[in-house]
């Protein structure tokens, strides 16, 4: 089972719908995939039409001392091959209570150790900020897959996440490789071009050799998870980027100094 936290401290970079893309490809592959969406905005769950009121069982419950199992928690979706664990909107005040409880860090991780006969690929859609969730997935991860908006700010986010990751990477036991995926790319502006060219420069081999473009059929997260939807010139790139990420886990990193 790979784990691949799908992560950027920025938000509207592209998380949720590169979740969506890379766990409908795994599966198209014949993969069995989970998606665990950790962001209490939920998008990825609402994507699903998963009905939030009341809250759903999902992601919130592995905190709670309850010792839920992701078995019990994953549920089917609409795309053959991909199950699903619900975000609740309690897990916006788990950062704050949760930091006082030790051990709470690595509750998904073993939550996830519990499953890992059942699932090829386990995909974690994360929020967009540095607390107790986001820790949690780095710290369960085999891969850090981080996309990134191809604009001049969205740079010093790539920075700062990629900061973070060193950080947890110190304290595993493990390494934890980092791929980053340029993500919303427009190439009739320059700056979306000069950014492109200064992320492959200055990533060079951890960076996706190309970007997905901006897409409006992209933009419809509820499209993306239908029998239509994630077609087009943003989904093809999605499967190319797959191809990429499937490729480095076989290979050995090259990392820009
Ligand atoms: N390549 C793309 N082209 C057009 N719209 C996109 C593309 N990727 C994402 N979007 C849209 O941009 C918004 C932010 O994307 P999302 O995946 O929700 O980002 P995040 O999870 O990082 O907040 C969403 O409305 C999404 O549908
Ligand atoms: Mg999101």
């Amino acid at each position: 089972m790979q784990v691949w936290a799908i992560a950027n401290q920025k938000g509207g970079v592209g998380k949720t719908t590169t979740s969506l893309c890379l766990a409908r490809g795994l599966a198209q592959g014949g993969g069995r995939v989970l998606l665990v969406d950790l962001d209490p905005h939920a998008s990825l769950t609402r994507a699903f039409a998963v009905p939030t009121d009341p809250p759903p069982a999902g992601t919130h419950d592995l905190f709670t001392g309850t010792s839920a199992s992701l078995a019990a928690l994953a549920r089917p979706t609409d795309i053959p091959g991909v199950q699903l664990v619900a975000a609740q909107p309690a897990l916006a005040t788990l950062e704050r209570r949760g930091s006082t409880q030790p051990g709470l860090g690595l509750a998904l991780g073993r939550a996830l150790h519990a499953v890992h006969a059942s699932y090829d690929h386990v995909l974690l859609d994360c929020p967009p900020t540095l607390g107790l969730l986001m820790v949690n997935a780095l710290a369960a991860a085999d891969r850090l897959v981080v996309p990134t908006q191809t604009d001049p700010l969205a740079l010093h986010g790539l920075a700062d996440m990629l900061r973070t990751a060193a950080m947890v990477e110190r304290s595993r036991r493990r390494p934890l490789p980092q791929h980053v995926l340029p993500t919303l790319f427009d190439r009739r502006t320059r700056s979306g071009v000069q950014s492109l060219e200064r992320l492959h420069a200055q990533y060079e081999g951890r960076v996706w050799p190309d970007a997905v473009p901006m897409d409006t059929r992209l933009r419809d997260a509820h499209g993306l998870t239908s029998e239509a939807g994630c077609g087009g010139r943003g989904a093809d790139a999605y499967a190319r980027a797959l191809d990429w990420l499937l490729a480095q886990v076989q290979a050995p990193q090259r990392q820009a100094a």
